[in-house]
């Protein structure tokens, strides 16, 4: 009979706002031991009893991606509620995994946002519940009350039913919701009365009985999910069933109704820090009372709660009694004694956030439905690259360049990807020097009339007779025409970089027939169509809104890796920029090992929403892999969050354009998130304007 421990992290934690948010709630802040956030220190405090494969966590798809990146978490030991439904239906899910995996399995269920100080204590008394839950009771562990309070649910303990591990196991005989003042004074005063701490212990088959009995429709759900456990099934049957099941307490739900409830009482420095008070009660103070975190100026101040943020100083004079919580969100200045009430002006900035049907109004010209034509595109892109007629004259070239700007000029670095020869992409008005008639020169132009394009395309004709050109008209289909250069119509009426898939896969079939590119482009194909079904709008709470969830707000430092991802994380820099309106950066592995890093010291004062997003295929060199694994625990430790997104299939192609594709879909729904329209780009408009009339 194994022992298995299941973390919730959950809740909005909306009293400890502005620093606890809905995109980072509170078992995500530094208030565990030496700066640890919550969940992290709940994580190492349980492990020694259960070990990382026997470990899990349940949490909402809002706050997946977090949570795994926090704690470096296996996807088999993440357990996703499509939407949080309070601890009764995270409970019941935890529970069918752990039966799953052993049905005699004894499971201990804690949140992720306790802070505990006595951890030896703590582990000594859940080794006494899971010998009470060995025998078959339901067990909770009771805090001793310190004092009066109203802000938790107590259980009166009934008959004693012996001990273990140095802790007595009672019978409950009542659980009481928050009491009021005078009901709190008459427990402690009466004795035998503990506050309910949250954390449960018990058979995962008998959690599931009593859920059988007590809560149908959860029951119900959770029968259909259990033969769909591990199979592509199982998301459809999760998202379909959760909106119905009640979303209910366990206590509530299950723990008050059951049979046979014990409860092993334990004093183990519990804190729940549900509010700035409790926060400034457990924080060391000064002789006047004030709690510090970050950097403060104080004059004259008393029993005070200071959270700055890195890189700006708090400075007080002549106040008490009050919390000061400065985020790059809000600026909170509270009495303390009212921290309670925080969670009002917590909704109050923080309003739920827009559904997608909402958003989805911002696209006014369209771009979600371009995106999903890609792979459409593709396919056509080969089709015509075989139609096209190629002069004798072409074949014979030992490199290529491939000159265009923006969303054309990246198919040069994309085919460098993939071609048998070098290729060179230019980005400017001059080719390079050292280009010659062993050079195939190919000018990308969506719209056909980019200055730089046409400026570095004619001085490469000077160079070289192996040319052609691609776009949808404009100038350079006039200047192929006179100089009689094979020229590459594509469809008009696209931005250019919503045209990638025709400006790069009908060069693919062209430089495949001249003997430049060998490939096979099915998979890629059929994964990408796949794609566009997965991560579409008809698709709700898909990958790649997720990850645009999870970027919003922040500033995306998009990491690839030489030879390999790094064209795709450009990409995803630049879909951003042109879609979603902001700013983004991109670097490469193992590069930027070698100066980026160190930039991440100061990354938290002068960048404080910087979030890393790792590129990951099967391809890349064992040693970037094994760097990639180093850079996740230094960013952990700086405090900077990461993700990490993988291709998908087997080919490099497919794995490569998988990602590429991801990465319009999140620049489409990050830009809706900004609340603006993906398509236009006036300020390129605008440049491209006033140089023309220079
Ligand atoms: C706009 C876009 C731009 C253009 C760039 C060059 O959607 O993607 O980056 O690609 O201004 O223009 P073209 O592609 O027409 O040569």
């Amino acid at each position: 009979m194994s022992v298995y421990a299941v973390i919730m992290a959950g809740g909005k934690g909306e009293r400890l706002w502005p620093a606890s948010t809905r995109a980072r709630p509170k078992p995500f802040l530094p208030l565990g031991r030496e700066g640890k956030s919550l969940i992290q220190a709940t994580y190492d405090r349980v492990l020694p009893l259960t070990g990382r494969e026997r470990l899990y966590v349940v949490t909402e798809s809002a706050l997946a991606l977090q949570v795994k990146a926090a704690l470096g978490l296996a996807d088999a030991r993440l357990l996703v509620e499509p939407q949080g439904r309070n601890t009764a239906p995270a409970i019941g899910l935890a529970a069918l995994a752990v039966s799953l995996a052993d049905p005699e399995g004894i499971m201990i269920a804690l949140p992720a946002d306790h802070l505990i100080e006595d951890e030896v204590t703590f582990r000594k008394a859940l080794q006494a519940a899971v010998e009470a839950a060995q025998e078959g009771h339901l067990v909770t562990l009771g805090i001793e009350p310190s004092c009066p309070a109203t802000g938790y649910g107590y259980i009166q303990r009934g008959e004693l039913l012996g001990s273990s591990h140095g802790h007595d196991i009672f019978k409950v005989k009542r659980f009481t919701e928050k009491p009021d003042e005078d009901t709190a004074q008459r427990f402690l005063s009466e004795g035998g009365y503990y506050w309910n701490s949250g954390i449960f212990v018990w058979r995962a088959a008998r959690i599931l009985e009593e859920i059988n009995r007590f809560l149908p429709k959860l029951a119900q759900a959770l029968k259909k999910l259990a033969g769909l456990w591990g199979t592509p099934g199982w998301e459809a049957a999760l998202r379909g069933s959760w909106q119905e099941v009640e979303a209910t307490s366990i206590d509530y739900g299950v723990m008050e109704r059951a049979e046979d409830v014990v409860v092993v009482p334990a004093s183990f420095g519990w804190h729940d820090l549900g509010d700035w008070q409790a926060v400034w009660e457990v924080f060391p103070r000064d002789e006047n009372g004030v709690a510090v975190r970050g950097e403060h100026l104080g004059m004259d101040t008393a029993r005070a709660l200071i959270w700055a943020r890195p890189g700006k100083t708090v400075a007080t004079l002549g106040v008490s009694n009050v919390a000061i919580v400065d985020t790059q969100d809000a600026l909170l200045v509270a009495a303390l004694a009212r921290s309670q009430q925080v969670r009002e002006l917590a909704r109050q900035a923080q309003p739920a956030p827009p559904e997608w049907d909402e958003l989805f109004k911002l696209d006014t010209s369209g771009m979600l439905e371009v995106v999903a034509g890609f792979p459409d595109q593709c396919r056509k892109g080969l089709e015509l690259g075989e139609e096209v007629d190629l002069p004798q004259g072409l074949s014979g070239f030992s490199r290529v360049l491939c000159v265009g700007m923006g969303g054309s000029g990246i198919t040069g670095d994309l085919l460098g990807r993939f071609l048998s020869i070098p290729v060179i992409p230019c980005r400017g008005y001059r080719v390079p020097s050292y280009i010659g008639e062993e050079t195939l020169l190919i000018g990308v132009s969506y719209s056909g009339n980019t200055e730089e394009t046409l400026s570095a395309f004619q001085e490469g004709l000077s160079r070289t007779r192996r040319a052609l050109a691609i776009s949808s008209g404009g100038k350079l289909r006039e200047l192929c025409a006179s100089r009689k250069i094979p020229w590459i119509g594509i469809p008009g009426g696209y931005q250019p970089r919503a045209a990638l898939g025709y400006l790069l896969f009908t060069l693919l079939s062209v430089l495949r027939r001249l003997g430049a590119a060998h490939l096979d482009l099915k998979e890629a194909l059929a994964t990408l169509a796949e794609q566009a079904k997965a991560l579409g709008p008809a698709s709700p709470g898909n990958q790649a809104q997720t990850i645009a969830r999870a970027l919003a707000g922040g500033v995306p430092l998009i990491y690839g890796t030489y030879g390999n991802t790094g064209p795709v994380a450009f990409r995803w820099k630049t879909q951003i920029n042109e879609n979603a309106k902001q700013p983004a950066f991109w670097a490469e592995l193992p590069e930027l090992c070698h100066n980026e890093i160190v930039g991440w010291e100061l990354a938290e004062r002068v960048l404080p929403g910087g979030r890393v997003v790792f590129l990951r295929t099967g391809h890349d060199h064992p040693r970037v892999q094994a760097r990639i694994e180093i850079l996740k625990e230094v960013l952990l430790r700086r405090g900077l969050s990461y993700l990490e997104v993988e291709g998908e299939g087997k080919s490099e192609a497919a794995q490569l354009f998988s990602l590429l594709y991801l990465g319009d879909w999140v620049s489409v729904y990050l830009a809706l998130l900004n609340g603006v329209d993906p398509t236009p780009v006036r300020p390129i408009q605008e440049l491209k304007e006033r140089l023309a009339r220079l």
